[in-house]
């Protein structure tokens, strides 16, 4: 595994035309799925690790945002990742700096509740884009709405890189991997698996007929009553990531939840990843 971390090293090494696997680190078997679905694709697979800053807002878990990146290394070396990229956050925000914002897609969920998240995730994504020159770039579907904010960028820009969106890697008992789990008590731990059910739950009811306000407030309810506090689960209509109230070709149930501090969010999309519009 070849350790990068500046942008010139990056040049020296030639990596353009590689299959890129953007992550914030603490890396986990979600990661290393995308890492060998990128590897299929690609025979140069790099890996950027890089907790930005510019996407966490005030009171957000930037500072304890998990970190280990010796053993980051180690994973990727073992799921034959080839380079992984470790820039300064010196080196990539010297100033204040340009933002990309990526409009509809990001006016609700994530992006309403965490202001100027996707503005970061957009502008980090897009500077790694154009350090790394990508011709392949993976991105898991459990972050559904960051992989709709970035599809647009790109296609807005014409970013010239192919993207690809991997199914999310579970638990045992169906919680999302990732690398927030690690703050669960194990009380939560205990139940946080509940969350994915509700969404299964909600996913059976509607194909199944059911109406859509009703399935969603008995899912919300439920899941209130065990102890979670939701701060949405609806059905949505793509590519605007905007609720609708009727199924259509191309939905998804998408979820955030806080169990005490932890806040975690999942969906189920109602459509093969594909063929995203
Ligand atoms: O999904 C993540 O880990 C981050 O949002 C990303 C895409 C690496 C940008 O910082």
């Amino acid at each position: 595994l070849t350790v990068l971390t500046s942008v010139d090293q990056v040049r020296e090494a030639k990596v353009m035309g590689c299959a890129l696997v953007p992550t914030m680190g603490a890396l986990h078997e979600g990661h290393l799925s995308l890492v060998s679905k990128a590897k299929r694709r690609n025979e140069s697979v790099g890996v950027s690790i890089f907790v930005n800053p510019t996407q966490f807002g005030v009171g957000e878990d930037f500072s304890k945002y998990p970190r280990n990146f010796d053993r980051d290394c180690q994973m990727l070396e073992e799921a034959g990742a080839d380079w992984v990229f470790a820039p300064q956050t010196e080196e990539i925000y010297p100033r204040a700096s340009t933002q990309i914002s990526v409009p509809i897609v990001t006016e609700l969920y994530e992006g309403k509740l965490r202001p100027g998240h996707f503005e970061g995730v957009a502008t980090i994504v897009l500077k790694l884009f154009q350090i790394c020159g990508p011709a392949q770039a993976i991105f898991g579907l459990k972050d559904l709405q960051q992989c709709a904010v970035i599809k647009r960028m790109v296609e807005d820009l014409n970013v010239p890189v192919n993207l690809h969106f991997e199914e999310t890697v579970r638990e045992w008992d169906g919680l999302a991997k990732s690398s927030r789990n690690v703050y669960l008590s194990s009380s939560q731990r205990a139940i946080a698996s509940k969350f994915y059910l509700a969404l299964q739950h909600c996913g059976q009811g509607l194909t199944n007929g059911e109406n859509v306000p009703g399935t969603i407030s008995k899912a919300v309810q439920s899941l209130e009553s065990e102890g979670f506090s939701v701060d949405y689960i609806d059905l949505i209509d793509f590519p605007t990531f905007h609720p609708t109230a009727t199924l259509g070709d191309f939905n998804a149930i998408i979820g955030a939840i806080r169990l005490g501090t932890t806040r975690l969010i999942d969906n189920l999309l109602l459509f093969p990843p594909q063929n995203m519009p």
